[in-house]
């Protein structure tokens, strides 16, 4: 077994709470169970994976899967606040790694109603405020804590057509750094990790899209210096390096892995 993995890995004691257990959340949650780490994982709604995976980690690594909509901020309370579910099943809870994204067609702002206006900014910007804050007591009390939320590199460098998911993705930059700020003085960190296109089933059904998601999507896969979208190993690696106990010095940071597509 490599150095760093296993129930004596660098993640030996660990308490995760993985919010979306999807296409990158899968490889999060193989990546922090091969070092050690125990996990919850969220399901919510078709695509969700959190049986499958649990089946595959080491014996003793998964948790339990709970339901949670973050949309509904009394769910997120019932899951991942103080003596939550999550803290619960856990024993405590010192990482939060939140995925959620919305899987939407790309529009034109101007062609994009209010009720999916909302419903991405719920789902990609205000769900995982929420969880922050719910989260944050409970690691502020411990004194230690590693948060990193999932965002895009659309919120750099914006996509034609996914405007609101734009602006939520950035509107994370924006809450990790000043949440970094409030939580400076004590070894609580708070990272965001920005992936270009990433090679889950996510990515392939906009590809296979023949309107402007196929179009737009293909064009950025073209626009990725390296040639190729991103594997969800190298997504989880950068999470695994953020949420590592030895990184306790990087916080407020915005960490693209989009193989040069924003530098
Ligand atoms: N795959 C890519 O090419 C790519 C590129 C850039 C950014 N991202 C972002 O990375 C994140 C993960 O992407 P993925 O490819 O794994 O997508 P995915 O659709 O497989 O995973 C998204 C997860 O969010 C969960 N989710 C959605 N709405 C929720 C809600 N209301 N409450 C709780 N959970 C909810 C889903 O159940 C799912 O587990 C998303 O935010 C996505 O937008 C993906």
């Amino acid at each position: 077994m490599a150095a760093g993995t296993g129930p004596g890995g660098a993640f030996a004691g660990r308490r995760v709470l993985l919010v979306g257990v999807g296409g990158i959340g899968t490889a999060v949650a193989e990546r922090l169970a091969a070092a050690g780490a125990r996990l919850v994982g969220t399901h919510h709604g078709a695509g969700d994976t959190a049986a499958a995976v649990a089946a595959r980690l080491p014996d003793g690594s998964w948790a339990g899967a709970v339901r949670l909509d973050v949309t509904d901020p009394a769910d997120v309370e019932r899951v991942a606040g103080t003596g939550g579910l999550a803290p619960t099943l856990l024993g405590g809870l010192d990482t939060l790694v939140v995925t959620t994204g919305h899987r939407h067609p790309l529009r034109l702002l101007t062609d994009t109603d209010d009720a999916t206006v909302g419903d991405i900014l719920d789902t990609e910007l205000r769900g995982p405020m929420l969880l922050v804050r719910a989260v944050l007591p409970g690691m502020l009390a411990a004194g230690f804590g590693r948060i990193v939320v999932i965002g895009s590199d659309s919120g750099r460098a914006g996509t034609l057509g996914d405007a609101v998911s734009s602006a939520a993705r950035a509107g994370l930059g924006g809450l990790a750094r000043s949440v970094a700020r409030e939580t400076a003085r004590s070894d609580v960190t708070i990272n965001v990790v920005s992936p270009g296109p990433t090679d889950t089933p996510l990515l392939a059904g906009m590809l296979a899209d023949d309107g402007l998601t196929g179009t737009v999507m293909a064009g950025t896969v073209r626009a990725v210096p390296k040639g190729r979208p991103a594997r969800t190993a190298e997504v989880a690696a950068a999470v695994a390096h953020l949420a590592s106990a030895d990184a306790g010095f990087t916080t407020g940071q915005v960490l693209s892995v989009s193989g040069g597509l924003t530098m």
